[in-house]
């Protein structure tokens, strides 16, 4: 009996070990991950089929948008309301939305990626990846005052993106919107706009619905950072 026991021990660990190497080793309350495996994949985003055992014995098929590398079981991604301290104006990012047809409002946001490994710290690599795409998409200086909310949500169910949300804050004369370059945008940014809006107007938006959940939610917690850097460093 104890052999078999250690038997059963070390079969399950070399499993969770496998499943660990794919970055599936999740398995909370009841729900244990059986396998995975990519249904189509993209340029920058992929269909997987999850099989999960549920709590009662069955099995349950999930199908998740996550990227197209190995899979994992998060990727990491940013949203980021930056604040002209010169304009007192929040920059906004108005583009097309292919999902709905129309145009939708946003921040700015990226994915981490292979620039961001310089620390092994997250918050570092996060407020990396925040500057970067302030700077790629709002030609907001790298010197920014930049904040993160260090604790992430998941995108949606059924996305395996696991967002951090960032505030920065900067002093600029720096070139306007039609000067800033395209070339630093990936394709699927071709077109954005970026809009500066005062407060009022940020509020405005929001309680219009201007913007997407994922937006909203940017904007929120961003707003949120906001408050604190103006107690702080301005209303002293
Ligand atoms: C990670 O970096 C942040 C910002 O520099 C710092 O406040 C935090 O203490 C670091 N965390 C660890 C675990 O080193
Ligand atoms: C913006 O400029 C003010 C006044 O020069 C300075 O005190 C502040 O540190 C600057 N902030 C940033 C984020 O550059
Ligand atoms: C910030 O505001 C100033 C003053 O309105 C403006 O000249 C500058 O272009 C703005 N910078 C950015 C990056 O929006």
């Amino acid at each position: 009996m104890k052999n078999q026991a250690t038997i059963v021990a070390i079969l399950l660990l070399a499993m969770m070990t496998i499943m660990a190497d794919n970055g599936f080793a999740m398995a909370d309350n009841g729900f244990t991950f059986i396998s995975s495996k990519f249904l189509a994949q993209g340029k920058f985003r992929a269909l997987t089929e999850s099989i999960y055992e549920l709590p009662d014995g069955h099995l349950a098929s999930f199908e998740i948008v996550t990227s197209p590398r190995p899979l994992a079981p998060t990727d990491p991604a940013v949203t980021c309301l930056a604040y002209n301290l010169t304009s007192s104006k929040f920059l906004l990012i108005k583009e097309f939305y292919p999902s709905l047809g129309r145009i939708s409002y946003g921040t700015i946001a990226g994915l981490l990626d292979s620039r961001d490994t310089s620390s092994s710290n997250i918050t570092e690599r996060v407020l990396n990846a925040a500057k970067r795409e302030a700077w790629e998409e709002g030609r907001v200086p790298l010197n920014s005052d930049a904040y993160i909310n260090p604790t992430p949500c998941m995108m949606d169910k059924y996305v395996c993106t696991q967002l951090y949300s960032a505030f920065c804050a900067f002093n600029s004369s720096s070139p306007h919107s039609s000067e800033w370059n395209q070339d630093l945008r990936d394709e699927e940014e071709q077109g954005m706009e970026i809009v500066e809006v005062t407060e009022d107007e940020l509020l405005e938006l929001l309680h219009e619905g201007k913007f997407s959940v994922v937006g909203e939610w940017a904007v929120r917690r961003g707003l949120e950072m906001h408050k604190k850097y103006m107690n702080t460093n301005i209303n002293k």
